[in-house]
């Protein structure tokens, strides 16, 4: 018992005691604030890498580029296109043809027509006025030809024919979507879109469009 006692070992003790019983003063070790601190930084850098930053990314975004990549792939095998009423309302249905379309749009549009199609320098292509469109394929001729002098570019010489159409018929399709900011209406209402469709597509893509 005394052997005991001797052995024990010398750290100062704490100044509370609870029924008689004491407590060491021993403090945890510096390694092991320092895997504490170090886990608390480790957070705030954590959820400002992935949940403010532009830097981060998630399983969605990787999700949508591979799909993006298969689309991209069938869009390959689709065979040439015709610019046709049918075509771009048929398109219009493929959500492959639209994902890829609107890949296109957001990479060369939003500046001037905004991110939805509300817009900003360039017109609101939601609304039912155009300034150049009568009809559904006058918007593949303005992406073709331009408008207003190259106020708005002419996209012939920088997309593929089918890149072309089917990115004029995302622009259809953006008609009477809500975004948020509207650029106020210019031009003339026009009638509706057609609503008959005519089958164009393989039947590989017709099936997997829904509501077509
Ligand atoms: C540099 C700015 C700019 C860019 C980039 C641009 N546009 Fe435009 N776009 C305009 C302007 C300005 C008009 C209106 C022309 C007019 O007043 O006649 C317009 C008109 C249009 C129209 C006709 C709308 C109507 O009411 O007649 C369509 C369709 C269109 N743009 C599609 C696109 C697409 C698709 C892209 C991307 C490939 C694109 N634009 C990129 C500026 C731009």
């Amino acid at each position: 018992m005394s052997d005991e006692i001797s052995s024990a070992p010398q750290d100062p003790l704490t100044s509370h005691e609870y029924d008689g019983i004491r407590e060491y003063d021993n403090p945890t070790p510096g390694w092991w604030h320092a895997i504490f601190a170090g886990t608390v930084i480790f957070s705030f850098l954590y959820v400002i890498f992935w949940h403010v930053s532009v830097f981060g990314w998630s399983i969605h975004d990787r999700w949508k580029e591979a799909e993006l990549a298969e689309f991209a792939r069938i869009f390959g095998s689709v065979g040439q296109l015709k610019p046709d009423e049918g075509t771009f309302l048929e398109s219009m249905q493929n959500p492959q043809f639209m994902a890829i379309a609107r890949a296109t749009y957001l990479g060369n549009c939003t500046a001037c027509h905004g991110r939805d199609g509300e817009g900003l320098v360039g017109v609101n292509l939601c609304d039912d006025a155009y300034k150049n469109v009568k009809k559904i394929e006058d918007i593949f001729t303005v992406i073709n030809e331009g408008a207003k002098s190259g106020a708005m570019p002419a996209w012939k010489s920088r997309f593929s024919e089918n890149e072309r159409i089917i990115l004029a018929a995302y622009v259809a399709s953006l008609r009477g979507t809500k975004p948020a900011n509207p650029k106020q209406a210019e031009g003339e209402v026009i009638p509706p879109w057609p609503t008959h469709s005519v089958p164009v597509m393989s039947p590989q893509s017709r099936e997997r469009s829904p509501g077509s």
